[in-house]
């Protein structure tokens, strides 16, 4: 936080009026439903993104990016689909969007840093809209933080942005993520009613998971554990692997995905791929008309089941069957949805190896990273497994580090 308000000074020649800052996610389970009303399972990522920030009295939006060194300038008016390109239209389409449902919005001046890595999967897109989605409210006295209608509202405007300005046909599970969340605890979420649950997920508070540190990209894991009596690390942690095979929401995958599963619905003749009961599953795929259609629907149907029953093995401390889900998870995203790749399914395979209750891969997939619930002891076994893993196929040097529930999007200082 000091580094972006030190940045911000420097760009912009006096101190910034406050920092807000979003954060990362991962989805525990539910991938890929949120376009289909589905469930979702996601925790906030302690990797979160400042944005300093100061109120202009005209239109104009300047925003400095401490990642890549660049200042970018756009009047309001000129931001709109394809303007600004690039990280910025995340920032200036989240202005755009709330002009667009009706509030005042003026100019700002802009300083972003993030600790969540780009392309990685754990959505640095919607942490950034979110940080300044934050700040807007707050500076232009919105009031959208007050309360959980009022962050859904800002969510809603930052998946607009996501959408419309920077191109990416993505749901909205990223930006209620970000915005939603509460710490030590995943979010239940329901993308047709907006309806939330918050899910605990303290796996340090019973018993069975310790509290544990972040590593920053050297691939080693550390401080994690709690220590048993014999000086051993006790419990589980969540390990992400990064895989660094970059992955792009925008590259026409994943909109073709979004449009198989609307075919689908629409062959069905309901509304959204959620409409389809896992007991009439069967019946419904003899009646779509191609192989890939049934594949991708059997995906959809089953993966909002697991999200349920994860909630309920959550719920009752049953961590060998959330692992289960996990495994079962993956393999219906790498055989029936194909968005898995030779990384992540190495990542999860070296998991397993070193005793993972389960693994899967987490967010849209093509590349990013990979989720694995690990004893805390055999972090580190994980870790070597995989890294050596990947050493062996020639691919770069994957990053782990074991992640804890954060807090949602909110102001700093
Ligand atoms: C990306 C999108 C989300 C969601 C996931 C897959 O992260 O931004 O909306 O569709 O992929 O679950």
């Amino acid at each position: 936080m000091t580094r972006v308000v030190d940045t911000h000074r420097q760009v912009f020649g006096s101190d910034p009026e406050g920092v807000w800052s979003a954060p990362g996610r991962v989805n525990l389970i539910g991938e890929h439903t949120d376009y289909n009303d589905g469930l979702v399972l996601p925790i906030a990522l302690p990797q979160r993104t400042d944005a300093a920030c100061s109120p202009r009295a005209d239109d104009l939006l300047r925003v400095w990016s401490v990642q890549t060194d660049e200042l970018v300038e756009v009047a309001l008016a000129d931001v709109g689909p394809g303007r600004p390109e690039g990280w910025a239209a995340y920032v200036a389409g989240v202005l755009w969007a709330l002009r667009a449902a009706g509030h005042e919005v003026r100019g700002l001046d802009v300083t972003v840093d993030s600790a969540v890595p780009v392309g990685a999967g754990l959505s640095s897109s919607a942490a950034l809209e979110c940080a300044v989605g934050a700040a807007a409210s707050d500076l232009f006295g919105l009031g959208l933080l007050a309360d959980d209608a009022g962050r859904a509202a800002l969510a809603a405007g930052c998946v607009r942005a996501e959408n419309e300005v920077a191109g990416a046909p993505t749901g909205g599970m990223d930006q209620s993520a970000a915005l939603l969340c509460r710490v030590d605890h995943a979010l239940l979420l329901d993308c047709r009613s907006g309806a939330t649950e918050h899910v605990p997920f303290d796996l340090a508070s019973d018993g069975t998971a310790s509290g544990h540190g972040t590593t920053a990209g050297d691939g080693s894991a550390s401080g994690s554990g709690t220590e048993s009596g014999d000086g051993a690390p006790s419990g589980h942690v969540l390990l992400v692997t990064d895989t660094r095979a970059e992955h792009s929401l925008n590259d026409g995958q994943y909109g073709e995905r979004r449009s198989s599963c609307e075919q689908a619905a629409a062959e069905l003749g309901v509304a959204a791929l959620r409409d389809v009961d896992p007991k009439d599953l069967d019946d419904a795929l003899a009646r779509l008309s191609d192989d890939v259609l049934r594949r991708r629907t059997r995906h959809i149907v089953t993966e909002i089941a697991r999200v349920r029953a994860c909630v309920e093995a959550l719920r009752a401390g049953d961590l060998a069957g959330v692992g289960r889900l996990f495994d079962a998870s993956h393999a219906s995203l790498r055989d029936d949805y194909e968005v898995s790749c030779a990384e992540l399914d190495a990542s999860v395979e070296a998991a397993r190896g070193a005793g993972a209750l389960g693994a899967r891969m987490t967010g849209g997939g093509f590349g990013g990273s990979s989720i694995a619930l690990l004893p805390a002891g055999a972090v580190d076994d994980a870790v070597r497994a995989t890294t050596a893993a990947f050493a062996e196929r020639g691919w770069r040097e994957p990053r782990c580090f074991v992640v804890t529930a954060g807090v949602a999007a909110g102001r700093d200082a």
